[in-house]
């Protein structure tokens, strides 16, 4: 079957420890005695390598569910510090990790970021988020949604500048001369903002990708004009219609064009978290066994933080949400364009229980059941639908489920021609093919 595209697929891979559904780590093999060990991780990227894909991702958040505790494996190791030892055990692929813009420092962040691209030779990729919950553990109030994207625009202005603050020529290391770099070409930035006053340079030489890769993840109106400034890389929820999702991508390439920027350059990764099974029949049992370790009042819990605090406690499982309950979507100072999604299905009529099953087992992204050829033709299908340049991969159980991914769906997409077979460069810049970043203008 001749493919409609002739670019092919990017896929990266959440390694989030045990998977994405609430009740993975209670299945037999799950291994969450490892969650703390970089065994698992080891394994995980290892899979993922082989595979070929273009980069692992870790997600972040800076609070601690503590009720949710006792039947959820919540916390998790912090992902830059994660990474780089994964750096040290991998050899092509990507490493992108969440850093929060609300509750982190430009300077510090560049130093992390720079570090972890130094270190992976060029792997490094920083997923931007602005956090929407946390503050507590700041000693701030939560910004509101309008200020956390400004702050985060100004953030990655200054860190991008930092990144670039040496010039590409600075060291000299020149051991009879004696000069080991040359400090006209290692820049101060001088950047007096809103938010920031960063003097520079940056106290790391240039790293190898210039700036690492820029992910970024949300979906709102200002959250898309962020990505189509700074973003290579976005992810969005892939739970929406074919149409949402169509309307999304264009949306989101014509807001690139607007900033002057090639829509090419920036890729657009929806989440998609499959239940995969060797067969279809066996992708089914295994839905059932994990919804059936699903905790609904914890469950229930997670939904109203998914709704900004939307009151359930009083309605039935089989009852749906009353509207009037809900707030207006640009009403939503949290996670807002998720928020939409929800509100989506709520307006269809999804009854309450629904809703748990959907968010515990995914968190609002696209769950298909299935096995491999009907998870590959899936993929394929939104891919050549002209609503994702690829996807992020959000296995729902590991390792079974991961595995199933990188060792069975994989070869299908490649032996249909749509899939990379090996790395097409050293950086991963290179291998998403996005051009290098050029020298700071002086
Ligand atoms: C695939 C994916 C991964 C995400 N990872 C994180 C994360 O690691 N940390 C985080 O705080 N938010 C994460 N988010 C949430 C987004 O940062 C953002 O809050 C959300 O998409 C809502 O954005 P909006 O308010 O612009 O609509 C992720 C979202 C997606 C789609």
């Amino acid at each position: 079957m001749a493919l409609k595209r002739d670019d092919q697929l990017i896929l990266s891979i959440l390694i989030g420890g045990v998977g994405n559904h609430i009740g993975a780590w209670r299945r037999p093999n799950s291994r969450v005695e490892e969650k703390y060990s970089l065994s698992l991780f080891q394994d995980l990227i290892g899979w993922a390598e082989a595979a070929k894909l273009h980069a692992v991702f870790l997600a972040d958040t800076l609070r601690l569910e503590r009720d949710s505790l006792s039947t959820q494996p919540l916390a998790h190791l912090e992902p830059v510090t994660l990474l780089s030892a994964l750096a040290a055990v991998t050899k092509h692929i990507g490493l992108i990790g969440s850093i929060s813009t609300t509750f982190s420092e430009p300077f510090n962040v560049a130093r992390q970021l720079a570090s972890l691209d130094h270190i992976s030779g060029g792997r490094a990729g920083w997923n931007l988020v602005t956090s929407a919950w946390g503050e507590e553990n700041f000693g701030r109030e939560l910004p509101p949604h309008e200020e956390r994207y400004e702050r985060g625009a100004e953030f990655a202005e200054v860190l991008l500048k930092l990144l670039r603050s040496w010039d590409e020529d600075a060291l000299e290391l020149d051991r009879s001369t004696g000069v080991y770099a040359h400090p006209d070409r290692v820049h101060p930035i001088d950047h007096v903002g809103r938010h920031f006053d960063v003097r520079g340079p940056l106290n790391i030489a240039r790293p190898p990708q210039g700036h690492p890769v820029i992910a970024q993840a949300g979906s709102s109106g200002t959250g898309q004009d962020v990505a189509a400034r700074f973003a290579d890389v976005v992810f969005t929820t892939g739970r929406t219609t074919e149409e949402d999702s169509r309307a999304f991508y264009a949306s989101l390439k014509a807001r690139v064009a607007a900033h002057g920027r090639d829509p090419d350059s920036v890729k657009i990764l929806p989440g998609v978290s499959p239940i995969i099974g060797e067969t279809e029949t066996e992708a089914l049992a295994i839905e059932r066994e994990l919804n059936g370790f699903i905790d609904l009042v914890a469950g229930r819990a997670r939904l109203s933080r998914q709704l900004a605090g939307t009151a359930l406690d009083d309605l039935e499982l089989d009852e749906r949400v009353p509207l009037e309950r809900l707030p207006d979507v640009e009403a939503v100072e949290g996670r807002r364009s998720r928020y939409g999604v929800y509100r989506a299905l709520i307006e269809e009529g999804w009854t309450l229980r629904r809703l748990i099953e959907w968010e515990v087992s995914s968190a609002g992204h696209f769950v298909p059941v299935g096995a491999p050829e009907q998870i590959a033709d899936l993929l394929l299908e939104r891919f050549e639908g002209g609503s994702a340049d690829g996807f992020i991969l959000l296995p729902s159980y590991v390792p079974e489920g991961f595995q199933l991914l990188t060792d069975a769906v994989v070869p299908i997409l490649q032996d249909r021609g749509a899939f990379q077979r090996e790395y097409a460069g050293e950086t991963l810049r290179q291998n998403l093919g996005l051009a290098p970043v050029p020298e700071l203008a002086r």
